[in-house]
């Protein structure tokens, strides 16, 4: 795709008309001003539906991910947040991109079983390749799509008298909530229709770190200090990223507001593509004090002459299947990611958290974050006045 260069300074009508044309489906991004239709979509979705909320859609440039260009739409609120990602995107694809990874999509279900003896647990045990040949009958589906059924631990909590059966399955493109609950209720029913117990709950977890992506660029130190608008030299500001790596690592009250700021991309593609927000969300700060101490997300470490910068967390996030497939403009944003599997998205979610993140740090150990964000403030106030 070749973006347009000057799409910042573009109206907004002549930016959705290059999208249209460019995504090739005119309609989509007007669907919105359709209210019936709209209204009809949100009546499908949630209960007691009473119209749309609307929250800003627009397109972060300059992302260079894998070698290839991209245009990332993001929903949010906050001004600087598009604008931030696009400028410390643009100079880092210019120093190669982003180069990411991603694990398969494996989430787990769970069944907690109490007062389990070691009877109790051999019963369970002596029931496995029932259980398992149940998950495989009903991931049926899911196995012709390349997923399905992976493993079944029974562990024993050690700190409380409960027993703890753990599946984890492929859900391929999906966000896979409802099959994983379907798999832990049926665990559920056949533990309580042979043994005749009655497990205190099946539900998926959405501690997803088996579910990750994983982002890294290089910062010369030339492209360290332009992030820093030049404020110290190339070696000072790469010297500074990694203080504020460190600071996030050790310091808690640091940690969080660190992590916001790579949620604040993260959650906004997921938000553009009607993603579950509060999975992603979930699953990102279970993983940040997976030691037992909130650290975190990103690391900034020095390699030979530059900075690496890296970001590998849990990104559940769906390509198919829940409100992802019912609502037309995260469709459309999806058609301009170019249709891609939820590892792919995952893949592009951490190039966005890393891309915010970078631009977030680089303000706060250069100029400072009001400077970076006022005008955008300044912006939004004034047309709030209007
Ligand atoms: C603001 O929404 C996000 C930041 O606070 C993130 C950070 O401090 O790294 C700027």
């Amino acid at each position: 795709m070749n973006f347009p260069r000057n799409f910042r300074k573009m109206t907004p009508s002549d930016r959705r008309q290059w999208l249209a044309d460019s995504v090739g489906q005119p309609d989509l991004l007007d669907a919105p001003t359709a209210s019936a239709h709209y209204l009809n979509m949100a009546d499908t979705l949630v209960e007691n539906s009473v119209g749309i909320v609307g929250i800003p859609l627009g397109v972060a440039c300059g992302f260079m991910i894998d070698g290839k260009e991209y245009a990332i739409p993001l929903a949010t609120e906050e001004p600087s947040v598009i604008a931030a990602a696009s400028f410390a995107a643009t100079i880092i694809a210019h120093g190669g991109g982003f180069v990411t990874s991603a694990t398969d999509p494996i989430m787990e279900c769970t069944v907690y079983v109490e007062n389990a003896d070691a009877q109790m647990r051999q019963h369970i045990e002596s029931m496995r390749d029932e259980l398992e040949f149940g998950l495989v009958k009903l991931l049926h589906s899911m196995s012709r799509r390349g997923g399905g059924f992976r493993s079944l631990d029974i562990l024993e909590m050690s700190s409380i008298p409960m027993l703890k059966i753990v599946c984890a399955i492929d859900v391929r493109d999906a966000m896979g909530a409802n099959l994983l609950n379907t798999c832990a209720e049926s665990i559920a029913g056949k533990l309580s229709n042979t043994l005749g117990i009655n497990p205190v709950m099946g539900i998926l977890t959405n501690n997803a770190g088996q579910r990750r992506a994983r982002a890294e660029c290089r910062l010369s130190a030339s492209r360290a200090a332009m992030l820093c608008r030049g404020m110290f030299s190339g070696g000072e500001c790469m010297r500074r990223f990694e203080l504020a790596s460190m600071i996030a690592h050790h310091d808690k009250d640091r940690a969080v507001t660190h992590n916001k700021g790579i949620m604040n991309g993260i959650s906004a593609l997921a938000l553009a593509t009607l993603n579950d927000t509060r999975a992603v969300e979930a699953a990102a700060h279970a993983w940040a004090q997976r030691d037992g101490a909130y650290r975190g997300l990103s690391v900034f470490a020095p390699d030979g002459d530059a900075l690496v910068c890296s970001l590998d967390m849990p990104l559940p996030f769906a390509t198919i299947g829940g409100s992802t497939g019912t609502h037309p403009t995260a469709q459309f944003c999806l058609d301009l990611l170019h249709n891609p599997s939820s590892p792919h998205l995952a893949r592009i979610a951490a190039s966005v958290g890393l891309a915010q993140n970078i631009a977030a740090v680089a303000a706060l150990i250069s100029t400072g974050i009001q400077k970076g964000h006022m005008p955008l403030h300044h912006k939004k106030n004034r047309t709030a006045k209007e």
